[in-house]
Formats: structure tokens, C-alpha cells, sequence
């Protein structure tokens, strides 16, 4: 293995921000359709980061990935239940690093004394949904059509770790 996971800084959000705008652009596993902005990522980071952490993969002096939890809905009695995301940058896919990422999620989800972590995950997008699996995520319900990207009807798997 020749990446590192570490808890992501300011330094870290404009590789952050470029896989993520990739996807955007590229992707429907995000149902964004406007690039993310440096400024709403590093004010999110510097108030909400020990409770909502970023972790970022690491190769040589490169971030190639990224893995954070958010929250599942700003209503107070959801305090308990995060989401997970995780992105690889789209030429090192495939080498393990977002399986890292998530387990080191996983880990800082039980050390923050969350019940749950669920992933929102668009349905056709196998190697999202084969990671969680593998990761102990079950199916817990699939919502149809609830997005709408690049012309298309989305249906989103909701999958749940309980912790
Ligand atoms: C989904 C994603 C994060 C997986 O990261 P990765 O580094 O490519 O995956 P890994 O190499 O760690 O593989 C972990 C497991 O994921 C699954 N997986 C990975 N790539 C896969 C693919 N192309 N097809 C099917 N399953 C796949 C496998 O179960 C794999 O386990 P295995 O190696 O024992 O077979 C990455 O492909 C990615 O960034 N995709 C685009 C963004 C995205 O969809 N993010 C998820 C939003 S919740």
C-alpha cells in the first residue's frame, strides 16, 4: 500500500474539490450539477470538522481521495446517524484506496458514538454499492426516480451500517 489516510486540512480541500467537481461534472454517482466552491467546504471544515471529519488518501505529496461523514438531516433527534461519502480519483480506482477510506470512517463514526452510518448511493453504480456491501452496509430500501441528471431518472439505494 503506497497511500496514507489522514484527517484532511484547509491545504487539502482544493485536491478535495477537484475529484469532486469531476464527478460532478462526469458523474451521476453525485447528484450535484454545480461545482462545490473552496469557500463552503474550508467554513464547513474549520466549525464542523470534529464532529463531521474529513479524511483524505494520501500518495507521496498527492491527495488522490477523499472519505467524509455529514450529517443525516440538520433535525436534532438524527444527532445519531451520519452519511458516509467517498471518492477516489478516477484513475487510481480499484487499488483499495476507498475501502481504506471507509474503514477509516467506520472507525471515526464509533469513536464519535454514532448508531449509524448510511450511504445514499445512486442504484446502477455497482463498485459504490459492492464497497459498502463489503464493508457491512445492508439494504435498507431503494427510492425511485428521486433524481433527475444528464436527461436521465435516478433511482438512490439507501444502505445502513448500524454501529
Ligand atoms: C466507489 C469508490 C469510492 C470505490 O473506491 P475504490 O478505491 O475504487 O475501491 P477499492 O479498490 O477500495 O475496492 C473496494 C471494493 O469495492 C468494490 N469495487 C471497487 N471497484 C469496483 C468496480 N469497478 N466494480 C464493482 N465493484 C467494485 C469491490 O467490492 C471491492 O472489493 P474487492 O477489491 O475485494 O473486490 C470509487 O470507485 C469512486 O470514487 N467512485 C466514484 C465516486 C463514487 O461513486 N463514490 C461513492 C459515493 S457514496
Amino acid at each position: 500500500m503506497d497511500y496514507t489516510i489522514r484527517r484532511a486540512g484547509q491545504d487539502d480541500l482544493p485536491a478535495v474539490i477537484g475529484i469532486t467537481n469531476h464527478y460532478i461534472r462526469h458523474s451521476s454517482c453525485i447528484m450535484k450539477e454545480r461545482d462545490e466552491q473552496m469557500e463552503e467546504r474550508s467554513i464547513w471544515l474549520t466549525e464542523n470538522g470534529d464532529r463531521y471529519p474529513l479524511f483524505v488518501a494520501v500518495k507521496g505529496d498527492e491527495v488522490v481521495g477523499w472519505g467524509g461523514l455529514s450529517p443525516h438531516s440538520e433535525r436534532t433527534a438524527y444527532r445519531y446517524t451520519v452519511h458516509d461519502a467517498v471518492y477516489v480519483r478516477q484513475d487510481l480506482r480499484g487499488q483499495g484506496i476507498g475501502s481504506c477510506l471507509l474503514d477509516r470512517l467506520i472507525s471515526a463514526a464509533k469513536g464519535l458514538g454514532y448508531r449509524s452510518v448510511i450511504a445514499v448511493v445512486v442504484s446502477d453504480h455497482q463498485a459504490s454499492i459492492d464497497l459498502h456491501h463489503r464493508h457491512g452496509f445492508r439494504d435498507a430500501g431503494c427510492l425511485r426516480q428521486v433524481g433527475y441528471k444528464f436527461g436521465k431518472w435516478i433511482d438512490v439505494m439507501n444502505m445502513q451500517l448500524m454501529l
